[in-house]
């Protein structure tokens, strides 16, 4: 698939079909992860892919932004020790960084592989890693949620009078 289709064509789907989504596929993305973009190639995370109806159900009941079911859920995770003994003070922020680079790149595959998916904040970061039954330096940062869809909902709007050449009020880009 051509790279600018999935950029442009991806839109959030939150509603998903029963089918549920192939061990390979998530294999597939959890490759793609792991190929983002980390700084100084730290590699500050940690990917726990949940399959199990039982704790897909349980996270849901702890994200707001979770409204319907799924069959399956990355939970892109920072790993607090590692982002500190690598990166010192600034270690903490570089690996929300990497965390969302590994969400688009998960995104996009997820695109090309005919998978519909959301990114979710709204969570209990607490409550889910608990759940997940992770230590304490590892913070759930984002779920993926995934599944099979046929809605195609329209683009939601754009702004584009943010795009300036050089300087910050500069000429605009696209008139
Ligand atoms: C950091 C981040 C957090 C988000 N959290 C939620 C969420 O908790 N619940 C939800 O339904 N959508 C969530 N979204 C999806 C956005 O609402 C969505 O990306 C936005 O409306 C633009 O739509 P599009 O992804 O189709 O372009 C989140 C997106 C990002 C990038």
């Amino acid at each position: 698939m051509e790279l600018e289709k999935a950029i442009m064509e991806r839109r959030s789907i939150r509603q998903f079909t029963d089918k549920p989504v192939e061990k390979e596929k998530l294999q597939e993305l959890l490759e793609a992860a792991i190929w983002s973009p980390t700084a100084g190639n730290i590699q500050p995370w940690v990917f726990i892919c949940v399959t199990d109806p039982k704790m897909v159900h349980n996270i849901r009941v702890v994200s707001p932004g979770m409204l319907w079911s799924t069959s399956a859920v990355i939970c892109i995770c920072s790993d607090q020790q590692k982002a500190l003994r690598a990166g010192g003070k600034g270690g903490a922020v570089l690996s929300l960084f990497d965390c969302a680079m590994a969400a688009q790149n998960i995104l996009l595959r997820a695109f090309d592989l005919g998978l519909c998916s959301c990114v979710i904040r709204s969570f209990n970061q607490a409550a889910v890693r608990e759940l997940l039954d992770a230590p304490e330096h590892i913070h759930p940062e984002l779920l993926i949620i995934l599944g099979y869809s046929d809605q195609s909902p329209k683009p939601p709007p754009r702004n584009t009078d943010i795009l300036f050449w050089e300087a910050f009020g500069g000429e605009g880009v696209l008139k």
